[in-house]
């Protein structure tokens, strides 16, 4: 079942998957490939590892952990957009790691897998468009092999004020004008990405929420400038 935001965000990210990665990389100035390698270094993914991506979108993160699984590993991809799993299926393929990636369209609220049979869990850059934050971490939680790690990356509001000014003028003025000149679906993704980082959590909120379901120790990093928050525990 789909409620009325799964299906607006579902209409938006299935006419963008091409130019998602190159646009992610462009807009942070590069720096996603950090905050990815942050993510994967706190998980400690090991060779034989079968480790959960939710709401991989294009598997830029998935390629990530399946770079770090190794050959005897397996790095599953969770999606509701089929257009971004093609995607992610295809580009994977293209670098090689086919035989260590599956592909699930499913919803992060209502995983489709046993408990305590991956040994992380992570999403990324998509906290903000699930329906059910609190659902998706007690999935990804339950999802996770005690000792294992489950990790959130996404976009914050700065603490700080100063970059605050400068930082908002560029999400809320120029990258829909930027996404408008790449296409209307574009301009839409990029509007709605602005006004969603303008609601959302902060690190210490979304730690609170992993504490709650059952994520003890939790805690927010921030990066470049607490322009995403990192927040990761571990499942007793
Ligand atoms: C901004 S993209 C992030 C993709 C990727 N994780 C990354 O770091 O680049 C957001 C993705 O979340 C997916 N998504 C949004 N809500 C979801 C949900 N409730 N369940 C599963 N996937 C969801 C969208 O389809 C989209 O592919």
């Amino acid at each position: 079942m789909y409620d009325s935001k799964a299906r607006y965000v579902r209409s938006l990210f299935s006419k963008v998957p091409l130019e998602y990665d190159l646009l992610l990389g462009l807009l942070t100035f590069g720096q996603d490939r950090k905050w990815r390698a942050f993510v994967v270094e706190q998980t400690e993914p090991l060779p034989d590892s079968v480790v959960l991506d939710v709401a991989t979108g294009t598997g830029l993160l998935a390629a990530d952990f399946a770079n770090a699984v190794a050959n005897k590993g397996l790095v599953v991809g969770v999606d509701l957009t089929l257009s971004m799993l093609e995607t992610a299926k295809e580009r994977l393929r293209l670098k090689g790691l086919t035989g260590r990636t599956d592909w699930v369209l499913a919803r992060a609220e209502n995983l489709p897998f046993r408990d305590d049979c991956f040994r992380s869990a992570s999403i990324s850059l998509a906290l903000r468009n699930v329906s059910d934050a609190r659902m998706t971490f007690r999935e990804m939680a339950r999802a996770t092999t005690p000792g294992g790690v489950v990790i959130s990356l996404d976009f914050a509001r700065p603490p700080n004020r100063l970059f605050r000014l400068i930082y908002y003028d560029y999400l809320l003025g120029l990258f829909p004008i930027f996404g408008r000149v790449v296409s209307r679906a574009w301009g839409r993704t990029l509007s709605y990405l602005g006004r969603s980082i303008l609601k959302s959590r902060t690190g210490n909120q979304i730690a609170t929420l992993m504490v709650e379901e059952g994520l003890p120790d939790t805690r927010p990093v921030p990066l470049t400038q607490g322009i995403v928050y990192a927040v990761y525990g571990r499942k007793r």
